[in-house]
């Protein structure tokens, strides 16, 4: 069966109609020219003014375990990253799913999971800043759009329709070869070995991802997995 992009001109969360059609099949992702009540990760709020970026929602349905599903993200950030290299952008992923320029935010990602352990489907919500808004960034975290890089913004539904076959091409691959093309991708996109890193309490120096995807610090008490939260860049490679 072929799966469609719905496109709407307006709705609250574009996160939230994807769950409501997760029973149709038919539906591949859905995308809105504005949100009313965009969400972003950490109960967040993401804004959605209109013509301002690209929101959108895929509806991902893994052939593989939800005990694997901390792969979503990362993946999500990849092929974002993977299309911006082939637009002349030079990206880096904070992980586990930011995508930044020069240590500002140009995309991020937020994931919600449905169903049962064994039988499951995420919905993967990406918002993308196309043009710097009208009114400003908000000041809680340092923002860019294209069109502050010099890149003429694309219509959000073309760079819809560039992205969602990378999604679906990273997701095929994890049944045959598990996790790890993602997580190379993710680190060759991600900071350098050695940049130092915290997490809450925690500070140490970034040593790459782990095979589940996550974060490994070196810190003096040994090596930490980071699986959850917000990591903050403390310095570059000492
Ligand atoms: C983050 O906090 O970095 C994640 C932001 C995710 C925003 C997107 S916009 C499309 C989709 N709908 C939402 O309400 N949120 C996601």
């Amino acid at each position: 069966m072929s799966r469609e992009l719905l496109w709407v001109s307006t709705c609250g969360s574009t996160n939230d109609e994807a769950v409501e059609r997760l029973s149709d099949p038919s539906v591949w992702a859905i995308g809105a020219d504005v949100q009313t009540s965009g969400r972003g990760r950490m109960g967040r709020s993401w804004l959605s003014a209109p013509g301002a970026g690209l929101y959108l929602s895929w509806i991902a349905r893994p052939l593989f375990p939800q005990s694997m599903g901390a792969a979503l993200p990362l993946l999500a950030a990849v092929a974002v990253a993977d299309e911006l290299v082939a637009r002349g952008i030079d990206p880096m992923l904070k992980w586990p799913n930011d995508v930044q320029v020069s240590g500002r935010k140009l995309a991020g990602v937020l994931c919600e999971a449905r169903g049962t352990p064994d039988r499951w489907c995420a919905v993967v919500g990406l918002g993308l800043n196309l043009r710097r808004p009208t009114t400003g960034w908000p000041p809680e975290v340092p923002a860019v759009a294209l069109d502050e890089l010099g890149i003429d913004p694309p219509k959000p539904q073309d760079l819809a329709d560039c992205l969602l076959p990378r999604f679906e091409a990273f997701l095929a691959r994890i049944p045959q070869e598990g996790l790890a093309p993602i997580i190379s991708a993710w680190q060759r996109h991600g900071p350098p070995q050695g940049t130092r890193l915290r997490r809450g309490t925690i500070e140490g120096r970034y040593l790459g991802l782990a095979d589940d995807g996550a974060l490994r610090l070196e810190t003096s008490t040994g090596v930490h997995l980071v699986h959850t939260g917000d990591v903050e860049l403390v310095s570059q490679e000492d």
